[in-house]
């Protein structure tokens, strides 16, 4: 994979001998950014949740207090589908902004040089010109689907820029579409939709059935990106100074549902129809990211949806070797 270096990172930055903190780092989004460190010399700091529960006020404060770090990846986050977020909005909801607080108030409180902040895509409203520029935020209705959980990467993305606001801190958010790659959640209700549908038609070619179901009409068009390609942009916007609090990181296309279950049936193998179950909810019927404002400075996706789609394939045979489960997995 291209590093964040190869791909036009701000000249004279290196993360050598710097303490780089990595919040959720076991997460897709955290081994992702793990993944992309291996050769930079600096000292990472990672926690799992049982070594430090980022809910905990105090234990996060104390934490930060003994760690120091310089600069914070922050990826750790409460995260799930459509299905487990319409069934447990309050946990979403509680979870992220505890997080979020405690995270970007202790690296205020401990001189963090600097920050970056993984908001999402359902962030902007159901109606919004697409494709969808930074402009959009906080402009019109939340997908009510998924309502408390943009409300709290809203509300993380607004600690950011009153933090700069205020203290002057060079805290930046970014906005993904829908990841996938290496290390994504397969679990049935919790899954986002490569990896949803990946898993389902995988299942359908096991067990020689002529059909899988995908939720929805498949109209809706979904962007997605490949999570080492967001690593490499985290990284970018890491090293490249900026007088911007907010950046989309993008493909740049967008796909219908159907378009990405016929593309992930073909990675699968799997020869028989897809069916779509109209009684589930579509969710936002388009979500194509502008990320003209990244791309301006120099930073664009390197992974192709093939190339992507084949790698998460395999990672999830290897993974489902090894596990012989299908929990997170
Ligand atoms: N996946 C997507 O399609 C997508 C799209 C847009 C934005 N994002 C954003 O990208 C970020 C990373 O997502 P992801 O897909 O990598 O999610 P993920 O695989 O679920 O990883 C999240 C990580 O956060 C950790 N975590 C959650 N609550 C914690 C707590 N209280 N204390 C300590 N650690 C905690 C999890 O720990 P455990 O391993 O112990 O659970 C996990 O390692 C999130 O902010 C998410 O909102 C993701």
């Amino acid at each position: 994979m291209t590093s964040a270096v190869e791909n036009g990172t701000g000249q004279g930055f290196s993360f050598a001998g710097k303490k780089v903190w990595i919040t959720g780092h076991r997460g897709m989004l955290g081994s992702a950014l793990v993944r992309s460190f291996e050769s930079e010399g600096a000292e990472l700091l990672l926690c799992s949740r049982q070594e430090l529960d980022l809910s905990s006020q105090r234990d996060v404060n104390d934490w930060v207090q003994a760690n120091k770090p310089d600069l914070v990846f922050h990826a750790g986050a409460k995260v799930g589908g459509i299905y487990a977020n319409s069934v447990a909005p309050a946990d979403f909801l509680y979870a992220n902004l505890m997080i979020e607080c405690n995270v970007i108030h202790a690296a205020y409180q401990n001189g963090v040089k600097k920050l970056v902040f993984v908001a999402s895509n359902c962030t902007y409203p159901t109606v919004a010109p697409q494709p969808i520029s930074e402009e959009s935020l906080m402009t019109g209705k939340l997908d009510a689907n998924i309502r408390s959980y943009a409300v709290s990467k809203i509300a993380g993305i607004e600690l950011c820029m009153a933090y700069r606001k205020q203290y002057g801190c060079e805290f930046v958010s970014v906005i993904p579409p829908n990841l996938y790659g290496p290390g994504d959640n397969y679990h049935p209700e919790h899954s986002h939709v490569v990896a949803g549908i990946m898993r389902r038609a995988h299942e359908a070619k096991l067990n020689g059935a002529k059909e899988f179901i995908v939720w929805g009409d498949g109209t809706p068009r979904r962007e997605i990106l490949h999570v080492d390609d967001l690593a490499a942009a985290m990284k970018y916007v890491m090293c490249t100074p900026t007088s911007h609090d907010l950046f989309n990181v993008g493909y740049g296309k967008d796909f219908s549902i159907s378009e990405l279950a016929t593309h992930i049936a073909g990675v699968v193998g799997f020869e028989g129809r897809i069916q779509y179950d109209t009684s589930k909810p579509n969710g936002t019927m388009g979500k194509l990211l502008d990320s003209s404002r990244i791309r301006q400075t120099g930073w664009s996706p390197v992974i192709d949806e093939v190339t992507g789609l084949k790698s998460a394939y395999a990672d999830f045979l290897n993974r489902s070797k090894q596990s012989g489960t299908a929990g997170r997995f």
